[in-house]
């Protein structure tokens, strides 16, 4: 108790609030959330000005960049009630500009790949922006990433938020139809983070929304994920071509280093030699949830750090996750702690639809049509 009413106040005070001004009673309200407060954080090469904005509830601290919904921090607490920024992110935004492997980011139209940029739809053949050798990478050269989004804050009874807005017009990096997009980030008293994606198109289109926030439960900068035990509930994955595109099987994890179903350190099998991993440098695939698309929100993956005892607990309606370990970061990015990211120092869980999914009639359909509207939502909750 008393552990936990001096975690909340060293919050509100950081928040800016006076710790001297904070009864139980004010504690409490600080615990159950305050409205999200904008802030400067920079200029883009073009002069678009970008803020940051912050935000608090149930002991979880998350600050947001208007530039491509950026999660730029995400603090919870480990068991000892000490809190760490558990996502991978960069203090400058002439870094997220320049260099950013996505991180923190709203990935839109399509996350994932999609083959050659190519796909078909009621008869009429696209091609899309190719951003990833001959293939279609999150959305194309300039995605959902690198747009700046108009935000606005809320607060709802216990729940503080914000909701983002992007309009894409018909033909952006090559997808028909204007996709009116509104993301929801919202922090609810019990620290839980939830994404809800909204999106309305006035012609046939294709649409697989994400969020690409790299985790590293110890603290971003700390080193290695590898010893993170990972938990998820799939009997299947798509297994890709060199170009990490589905060759459309969904093979079985049995007896795989892919069998994520009983929980185990990422680390346990990252170096067994499946031609899968070979291809794709570690863990880089869509694993096929066994519950597929549900109505509501179901809990599919777990992540625990049992360093600091931070847990992660993942819930989606989604038929899919990418589970990406961090195969791509090679030392060569330093991020909000001045630390330099290595392979495998932060990993991805996106919550999406299968990858190249317009090529393969046989994976859930990603098509959106007017008049029908697309949601889904994914919750993280923390624990320690
Ligand atoms: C995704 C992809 C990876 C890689 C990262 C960004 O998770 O599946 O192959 O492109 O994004 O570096």
């Amino acid at each position: 108790m008393e552990l936990n009413r001096r975690t909340v106040i060293a919050g509100a005070a950081a928040a800016g609030l006076a710790a001297t001004t904070l009864g139980t009673g004010s504690a409490q309200a600080a615990a159950s959330g305050r409205k999200p407060v904008r802030e400067p954080f920079g200029t883009l090469t073009d002069g678009t000005k970008v803020h940051r904005w912050s935000l608090e509830n149930g002991g979880t601290r998350l600050k947001v960049l208007s530039y491509g919904g950026i999660v730029q921090s995400l603090q919870t607490p480990d068991r000892h009630g000490r809190h760490a920024d558990i996502v991978a992110g960069f203090d400058d935004i002439a870094d997220y500009e320049a260099k950013s492997p996505y991180f923190g980011a709203l990935i839109g139209r399509y996350g994932n790949r999609i083959g050659k940029g190519r796909f078909t739809l009621d008869g009429t053949s696209h091609q899309l922006s190719v951003n990833d050798g001959v293939n279609h990478l999150h959305g194309g050269a300039k995605g959902f990433d690198k747009h700046v989004w108009d935000v606005e804050p809320f607060t709802e009874g216990s729940d503080v938020g914000l909701h983002l807005h992007y309009t894409s017009v018909d033909g952006e990096m090559g997808y028909p139809g204007t996709l009116r997009t509104k993301v929801t980030y919202t922090l609810t008293r019990h620290g839980d983070w939830r994404i809800t994606y909204e999106a309305t198109t006035d012609r046939a289109t294709i649409v697989n929304l994400t969020s690409h926030v790299y985790w590293n439960l110890a603290g971003e900068g700390s080193g290695t994920i590898e010893d993170h035990e990972l938990t998820i509930a799939a009997s299947r994955y798509t297994p890709t071509d060199s170009g990490l595109i589905p060759t459309g099987e969904l093979a079985g994890v049995a007896g795989t280093p892919f069998d994520f179903r009983r929980g185990k350190p990422i680390g346990r099998d990252l170096r067994a030699g499946h031609e899968q991993q070979v291809q794709a440098k570690g863990y880089d695939h869509n694993w096929v949830l066994d519950k597929g698309i549900t109505a509501r929100p179901e809990h599919i993956a777990t992540l625990r750090d049992p360093r600091s005892g931070r847990t992660l607990r993942i819930a989606t309606d989604q038929p899919g996750l990418q589970f990406y370990s961090g195969n791509f970061l090679d030392g060569t990015l330093t991020g909000t702690g001045g630390r330099t990211y290595r392979q495998g120092d932060a990993l991805c869980l996106e919550t999406q639809h299968f990858p190249d999914s317009p090529n393969h009639p046989h994976f859930p359909s990603t098509v959106l049509r007017p008049g029908q509207p697309y949601r889904t939502t994914t919750i993280h909750t923390f624990g320690a």
